[in-house]
């Protein structure tokens, strides 16, 4: 079955599409590992300028009109359709299912206080009745808010795919994505589903991109360019470092509400102070995804590992990076620098078949696969919820109206 995938993430850069082929292997149905995942396209389709804004303009809203929210919801749903049937005609092929999985507006991990009742929530915007409409293709959306309900973070929902997709018989691999966000799922050698280990490490690219739209103009650092003629102000990443994110324990995540607008701006004002080459600022927050990605790794990563055999000094540990902060060469060569004495091996996830920009989209198109077949598609390890629940909605249409 060809199944879309569709994804938008925080950085909100655009959206990327994934046609991927999924097959059954083995008696179908069975085992949790019944798929089979291949890439058939990939395409990305960058928001415009005006839309990106706006996009922005509401995940950061304190209060913004009713319309702004109904019809940004909307305009998502057509930029969404438009993506997957250019996608679709680009390579003469015909998806039979569709994962979407909308753009954050708003996400609260954690239960609070909202007319007299105590409840965590989550909401995925993009009207998913105009993609169904325009594609004639079933489309499964609204992935999250099952986990949620069921005392999940909702959050983060790909370790599941990479399970399925990644775990080795005799090597540990972790799969660090380094979207806006940067998450890990590290996965034991011969892990069962509950010894997966699954939380977000800090920032990815939030930080340089908010440095670059700043002091550049620039929406984000190709290639790390800036950041490779920059020099680190060491003492700033440890500064921030000390911040109270990095401690907590997982399960955790976060988001612009940590590493977002107000986090650039103290950054960038402790940077001015020691340095006022622009570049330096660069570097300095492209070194802090790397040494946040480092201590995740060694203070909570390699102590579980070592506890589930797969040995303390983390040999025999693929570190597989995907997102678009894989592009990054000074980011990726800052990584490598932090891991490789720890006997990780750095790779991106581009060897196994999954492009780095394409791995979450074809995850949702896994995800929406397996709705559509009644699996669950949490893996409770990761988001904390009491059980393992189908997730989403399906908007169906009558075949061959
Ligand atoms: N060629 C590149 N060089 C450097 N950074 C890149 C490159 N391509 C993408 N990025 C970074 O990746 C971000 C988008 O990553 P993505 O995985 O799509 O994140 P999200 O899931 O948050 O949308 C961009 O905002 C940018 O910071
Ligand atoms: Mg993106």
């Amino acid at each position: 079955m060809i199944v879309a995938g569709v994804m938008s993430g925080t950085s909100a850069d655009g959206v990327d599409v994934a046609l991927v082929r999924i097959g059954t292997r083995g008696k179908a149905g069975l085992g949790q590992d019944g798929a089979q995942v291949k890439l058939v396209a990939h395409e990305a389709f960058p928001f415009s300028r005006t839309l990106r804004q706006a996009i922005l303009e509401a995940m950061n809203a304190r209060t913004i009109a009713t319309a702004e929210l109904a019809r940004l919801s909307w305009r998502l749903g057509i930029a969404y359709a438009e993506a997957v049937a250019e996608t679709m005609a680009m390579h003469g092929c015909a998806a039979k299912l569709v994962g979407c999985h909308g753009q954050t507006l708003y996400h609260q991990a954690k239960p609070e206080h909202y007319l007299e009742r105590r409840f965590a929530c989550t909401w995925q915007a993009g009207e998913v009745a105009v993609m169904a409409e325009r594609l004639r293709i079933p489309v499964v959306s609204n992935f999250r808010p099952a986990d949620v309900a069921a005392g999940g973070q909702g959050a983060p929902l790909v370790p599941l795919a990479d399970y399925l997709c990644f775990r080795h018989a005799r090597r540990t691999r972790v799969l660090q994505n380094i979207g806006g966000i940067a998450n890990l799922t590290a996965i034991p050698a011969a892990a069962r589903p509950e010894d997966v280990l699954a939380f977000d490490s800090g920032p990815g690219n939030m930080v340089i991109d908010a440095l670059m739209q700043r002091l550049f103009g620039r929406a984000y650092d190709r290639e790390g360019r800036i950041a490779a003629r920059g020099a680190v102000i060491g003492e700033v990443v440890s500064e921030a470092m000390r911040g109270p994110f990095f401690g907590r324990r997982p399960p955790k995540s976060a988001g612009r509400e940590e590493f977002g607008r107000e986090f650039a701006e103290k950054f960038l004002a402790a940077c001015r102070r020691r340095s006022q080459r622009e570049a330096d600022a660069v570097a300095t927050a492209t070194a802090l995804t790397a040494e946040s990605i480092a201590v995740a790794y060694r203070r909570f990563v390699l102590p579980r590992m070592s506890a589930a055999g797969s040995g303390a000094t983390g040999a025999g540990v693929d570190y597989v990076v995907s997102g678009g902060g894989a592009r990054n060469a000074t980011l990726m060569r800052m990584i490598g620098e932090r891991l490789e004495p720890m006997g990780a091996r750095l790779t991106t996830s581009d060897a196994m078949g999954f492009p780095a920009e394409a791995k979450e989209a074809m995850a949702f198109a896994l995800l929406a696969w397996r709705t559509w077949n009644r699996r669950p598609g949490n893996l409770p390890a990761a988001t904390g919820a009491r059980r393992a629940v189908v997730l989403g909605q399906i908007t169906d249409v009558v075949a061959h109206a």
